[in-house]
């Protein structure tokens, strides 16, 4: 090797050492306890923790963890190349006035008020829009089975309320519904992979005989139980029949909304695909949730504090059908493949308790 091409071959390999050791320094907090990658991130530390100790009540997948997953949707969707709205701004909660009376976002005002309340007491100065993504991905840390979901920060704060209109509803058709999605920039098997988070969901509104009444039998658990349950044929109402937005169901005190039912027959196969694939659902969820949380935010801006959100758990139980039900009551949808074989929980037929508020 001539001397000149050993003295490239050098530069080269620290130059290369050089941006590896730039791409891993990290900054020490002013807390003393934790570094960062950017010393932007520093600031979420305490935040982080007093959300956990104080908001989702030592660290539970509680009422909060799903309405503040939710709060991040309706935030974010909220978004329209054609029509307006600036997505993940915080308008829901700066022009909460003008957005929470939107019909689709019937009960958002409570978890609005909640963290509205929380950010004043502790002196909060992060945007709305970064509070509302942060606390839905630290909430949705605590269900297990659940993906550790990216947070950038720094979306500044929103100029005007979003449009009416761009929240779906659970009595949309299956069509507007996806159009819907389609104009934010989903595709369906993104819709798919982002209602993965009816696995921790419940509804209070839809029949309000029957508040806090689960989508899916393990409504505290981040797995793939939704996915087989709005698959089981429906055969019973809880609660009261005749609401708008609301089909029958399979168990005692489980809701079906008419729109994971419908989104279900249209994208029956990426549906199926996550009824038995826990890692599949949590990959899936974290890259549409990225996405999601960045809707109308130019990302080249935002700095990466993915590291403020805490570890995730892993799911304990394995898929399964709901004590009482069997593979005939599966109503298959997907031509291309056969739905996975699952076993039953023993014991007599499951029903499922309300989630309690908190
Ligand atoms: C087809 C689109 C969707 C429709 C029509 C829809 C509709 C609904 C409805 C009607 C409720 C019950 C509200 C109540 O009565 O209290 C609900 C709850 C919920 N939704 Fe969705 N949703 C959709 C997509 C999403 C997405 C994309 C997310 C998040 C990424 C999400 C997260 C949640 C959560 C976590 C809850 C439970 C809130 C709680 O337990 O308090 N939803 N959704």
């Amino acid at each position: 090797m001539s001397f000149k091409s050993l003295a490239t071959s050098l530069l080269l390999v620290g130059a290369a050492q050089l941006s590896r050791a730039a791409l891993t320094r990290r900054v020490a907090c002013p807390d003393g306890v934790h570094t960062a990658t950017n010393a932007a991130c520093c600031a979420l530390f305490p935040i982080v923790d007093i959300l956990q100790s104080e908001f989702f009540d030592g660290g539970e997948c509680g009422e909060e963890a799903h309405e503040s997953l939710r709060l991040t949707f309706h935030d974010a969707i909220g978004f329209s190349p054609t029509k307006g709205g600036g997505g993940a701004d915080g308008s829901i909660m700066v022009f909460e006035d003008i957005e929470t009376n939107f019909h689709a976002n019937g009960g958002v005002d409570e978890i609005v008020n909640a963290q509205k309340a929380f950010i004043a007491q502790h002196n909060i100065t992060i945007s709305p829009g970064d509070f509302i993504q942060l606390a839905g991905a630290v909430g949705v840390s605590n269900c297990a089975g659940a993906p550790r979901l990216e947070f950038l920060l720094g979306r500044p704060p929103p100029v005007a309320a979003s449009p009416d209109l761009l929240v779906p509803e659970p009595f949309d058709t299956v069509t507007s519904i996806l159009a819907r999605f389609a104009d934010a920039g989903f595709s369906p098997e993104e819709v798919v992979a982002l209602l993965a988070s009816h696995s921790v969901a419940a509804a209070d509104h839809v029949d309000p005989t029957i508040p806090g009444a689960p989508f899916d039998s393990t409504p505290s658990v981040f797995d793939t139980q939704v996915f087989i349950e709005v698959q089981l044929r429906g055969t019973l109402f809880p609660g009261t029949g005749g609401n708008q937005g609301k089909v029958e169901s399979p168990l005692e005190g489980e809701i079906r909304l008419q729109s994971d039912h419908d989104v279900n027959s249209r994208t029956a196969c990426a549906w199926q695909a996550l009824a038995n694939d826990q890692a599949k659902m949590a990959a899936d969820f974290r890259a549409a949730m990225s996405k999601l949380a960045t809707l109308g935010q130019d990302r080249t801006k935002l700095i990466d504090c993915s590291e403020v959100i805490p570890s995730t758990k892993t799911v304990s139980t394995r898929p399964h059908l709901p004590a009482g039900q069997n593979e005939s009551d599966i109503e298959q949808a997907c031509a291309a493949s056969p739905f996975p074989v699952l076993t039953a929980d023993p014991g007599p037929a499951t029903s499922v308790a309300p989630v309690p508020p908190s």
